[in-house]
């Protein structure tokens, strides 16, 4: 089968259109004809050397995926037949025509999406890790509550575009950061209250300008991929018992904690990864995501916001886009010859 590889570890040079053998799914595992790949930044620091997979996960990158059911693992659940399309996240080996999947790990493709054939791959390709992320983060458990002030960084991330649409569907009053006007007149219209140009003015000043009702003045919850010198202003800004979720620490990892702020205001300080989790975690996940974030997907209440669609051999273009940051939403890789599109 075609797939991408690595001559080595760097920059987008590296990776390379390859033929290898096609996976066999194990137990509990299906195989599914890749029609597109979701980009994630992860697939960026793995290329780099810097986010090795985990043990028993595919080399190959790529952490979620779109296609067809092709076949079936010994005890794969019976609720997927073959021929079935679905969307996945995977632990690693989406950028290639046919990747393994746990069967808990799959979703079926939204009806809504079905509807446009031309883009319901490359749209369901662009769902499972940001969903998950979220809910995982946001809601289970639940640190996220209607009426809630929240404040997400880079919002314009894959990640942060689902978070916004889902805490806005949950009630929430949300605020975000972004590189760019473009990018801010994108999250207004997505629906933030208040979107800061973190480049251009004092975010700082202006999320707490946002959220300051008296007596209490402060965000309830921060979702942050940034960490590093964000982290003592992030503290500040949190109100009593407000909520700082951690998902990546592009900033830097190491930071300072002052424990009267944390005791004072009894703030919760935490962070996930999904990746490594055991498949019964992300099968939790999985229901949660369908159960909750479904219906609003199918409404149309969440959308998938996809920047741009490659196809596999410009693989390495897709990279660069993603490092240039000019991106808003998903970045995904078109593979092979979808059945469904
Ligand atoms: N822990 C987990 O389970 C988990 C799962 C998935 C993803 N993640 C992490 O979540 C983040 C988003 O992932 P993704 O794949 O959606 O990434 P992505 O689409 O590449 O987005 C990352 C965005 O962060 C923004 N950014 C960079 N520096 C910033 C700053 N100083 N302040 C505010 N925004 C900044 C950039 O946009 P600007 O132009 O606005 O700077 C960039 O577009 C990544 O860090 C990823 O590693 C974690």
């Amino acid at each position: 089968m075609k797939t991408v590889a690595l001559d080595g570890f760097g920059g987008p040079e590296v990776l390379r259109i390859a033929e290898t053998e096609k996976p066999r799914p194990g137990t509990g595992a299906v195989l599914i004809q890749v029609a597109a790949a979701g980009i994630n930044r992860a697939d960026i620091h793995q290329r780099q050397g810097n986010y090795p997979p985990p043990p028993g996960a595919s080399e190959i990158l790529g952490l979620e995926v779109a296609g067809t059911i092709v076949e079936r693992g010994p005890e794969a659940d019976p609720r997927w037949k073959i021929g079935d399309a679905v969307c996945a996240l995977v632990p690693g080996g989406g950028y290639a025509e046919y990747c393994v999947a746990h069967g808990g790990c799959c979703l079926p493709i939204p009806a809504v999406f079905a509807k446009n054939p031309a883009t319901a791959m490359t749209n369901a390709a662009s769902l499972p890790e940001a969903a998950l992320t979220v809910w995982a983060n946001l809601f289970d458990p639940r640190r996220l509550f209607e009426g809630d002030h929240f404040l997400i960084q880079g919002g314009t991330s894959g990640v942060g575009t689902m978070a916004i649409q889902a805490a806005l569907a949950f009630g929430a009053h949300v605020a975000s950061t972004a590189g760019s006007e473009d990018k801010c007149r994108f999250l207004r219209e997505l629906g933030c209250e208040r979107a800061l140009n973190y480049r251009e003015e004092d975010w700082v000043a202006g999320t707490r300008e946002w959220a300051s009702a008296p007596p209490d003045a402060g965000v309830d919850v921060i979702l942050d991929m940034i960490g590093g010198d964000y982290f003592p202003k992030h503290i500040d800004l949190l109100r009593r018992d407000g909520r700082l979720i951690h998902i990546a620490f592009g900033g830097g990892a190491e930071v300072t904690l002052d424990l009267r702020k944390l005791i004072g205001k009894r703030l919760v300080v935490t962070g996930s990864t999904l990746r490594s989790r055991p498949v019964a975690e992300k099968i939790k996940l999985r229901d949660g995501v369908e159960e909750h974030l479904g219906p609003l997907l199918e409404s149309g209440r969440i959308q998938p916001i996809v920047d741009r669609v490659y196809p596999l051999e410009e693989v390495a273009e897709a990279h660069r886009r993603m490092e240039s940051s000019g991106h808003i939403g998903k970045i995904v890789l078109r593979i092979g010859e979808p059945r469904t599109e």
